[in-house]
C-alpha cells in the first residue's frame, strides 16, 4: 500500500463571502455546522463582539482533535461533537436557542479527510473503504460494497452518483467480490477504470461519491438539517449553506422555495392567513468561487453559496 503524507491544512470556501451574509448581528449566537480546522469559525470569531457566542459542530474525532488552540481559549467557543441534523436535540438546543441569529454549513469533506489515504475518501490514495466522517460508528463504504444487493448498489450509483451505467458497474463489483472482498481504494478504482464506460471523468469519481453520500446519509442529513435550522433559528436570522454537487444544492434550493413561496391561488386574499405566510426569504442569489478562489484553490471550484432568513 503507498503511503501518502496527509495534510492537515484546509483551505476554507467562499470564506469572505459567506461570513459576510451570515453575521447580522455582533452580538449574537452562531453555529458553524462543520467546523473541520476551523476556518469558517475563524473569521467568525474574528468579526464577533465580545457578547457574541459561537457553538461549532463536527462529526470527526480529527476534528475535535485538531481544534485550533485560540479557539479552545476562546470563552465565546465550544465545540459539540455531533452531526449538524442534530442541531435541535433537547441536549444542546438549550445552549443556543434563546437568540440563534446564524447558521453555516460547509457540506462535503476537508482536505485534511480527503489526503489521509486511512480515511478511504479518495481513489488516488490508497487506502482502507472506508469514508465515514465519523469513523467511530456505523456502516463503512467496506460494508456497502461488499454487503449490499446488487439492486441495492444500483439505486445508490444511480441516485447519489448519477453514474451513467450503474447496472453494469454494479455487475462488476458483484462478480469481483464473489471472488475475493474489495477491501481497499485502489481496488475498487481498478476494478472501475477496467470497465470501459463512456465516462467523461475518471470512472472512480462518481462511484466514490455515491459511497460516501450513503455512508453518511448526506442527503437526509441535510434535508433534516434544513428543516430542524429553520425551527430553531430566531425571526431575522440567517442560514448560509455551502454545497459542492448539484444534488445537495437541489435539496437546499427546493427547500428556500417551497418555503419562500406563496401559492398563487391565496395570493387573492385580502390577507394570507398565517400558517400561509412565507417563512423564509432568500437574501442573495447563488454565489460561486472567483476566478481567483479558483486558481488559488482549485478544490472550490464545484462551490456554491445559498443563503436565506427566516422572516415568520
Ligand atoms: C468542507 S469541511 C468544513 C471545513 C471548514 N469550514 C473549514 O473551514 O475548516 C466539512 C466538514 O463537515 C463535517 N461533516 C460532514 N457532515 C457532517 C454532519 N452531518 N454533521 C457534522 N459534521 C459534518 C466533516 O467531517 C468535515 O470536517
Amino acid at each position: 500500500m503507498t503511503k501518502v503524507k496527509a495534510s492537515n491544512q484546509h483551505i476554507p470556501v467562499l470564506l469572505e463571502e459567506s461570513i459576510n451574509y451570515l453575521i447580522t448581528d455582533i452580538n449574537g449566537i452562531y453555529i458553524d455546522g462543520t467546523y473541520g480546522r476551523g476556518g469558517h469559525s475563524d473569521l467568525i470569531l474574528k468579526k464577533l463582539g465580545e457578547n457574541g457566542s459561537l457553538f461549532a459542530f463536527d462529526k470527526d474525532p480529527d476534528a475535535e482533535k485538531n481544534i485550533q488552540k485560540k479557539h479552545l481559549s476562546d470563552i465565546r467557543f465550544e465545540f459539540i461533537r455531533a452531526g449538524f441534523e442534530n442541531i435541535n436535540d433537547k441536549k444542546n438546543n438549550e445552549k443556543y436557542s434563546s437568540n440563534l441569529i446564524g447558521i453555516l454549513v460547509d457540506l462535503g469533506i476537508s482536505s485534511p479527510q480527503i489526503d489521509n489515504a486511512l480515511r478511504g475518501f479518495s481513489f488516488q490514495r490508497d487506502g482502507e473503504l472506508d469514508m465515514r466522517f465519523d469513523n467511530t460508528q456505523g456502516k463503512s463504504a467496506f460494508d456497502v460494497l461488499n454487503n449490499y444487493s446488487k439492486e441495492q448498489l444500483i439505486k445508490i450509483f444511480k441516485e447519489y452518483g448519477e453514474v451513467e451505467s450503474p447496472r453494469r458497474v454494479a455487475e462488476k463489483i458483484i462478480l469481483h467480490r464473489e471472488k475475493s472482498q474489495i477491501k481497499t481504494t485502489k481496488e475498487l478504482a481498478n476494478i472501475l477504470s477496467a470497465n470501459h464506460f463512456r465516462f467523461k471523468i475518471h470512472p472512480a469519481t462518481k462511484v466514490f461519491q455515491a459511497l460516501r453520500i450513503e455512508v453518511n446519509d448526506e442527503l437526509n442529513n441535510l434535508t433534516k438539517f434544513l428543516k430542524e435550522a429553520l425551527e430553531i433559528i430566531s425571526i431575522g436570522g440567517r442560514i448560509c449553506v455551502i454545497s459542492f454537487h448539484s444534488l445537495e444544492d437541489r435539496i437546499v434550493k427546493k427547500f428556500i422555495s417551497e418555503h419562500a413561496n406563496i401559492n398563487k391561488e391565496l395570493l387573492q386574499l385580502r390577507e394570507l392567513p398565517k400558517n400561509f405566510q412565507p417563512k423564509v426569504k432568500k437574501v442573495t442569489n447563488l454565489i460561486r468561487p472567483s476566478d481567483i478562489e479558483i486558481k488559488n484553490n482549485p478544490r472550490s471550484r464545484s462551490a456554491r453559496l445559498r443563503v436565506f432568513e427566516k422572516v415568520a
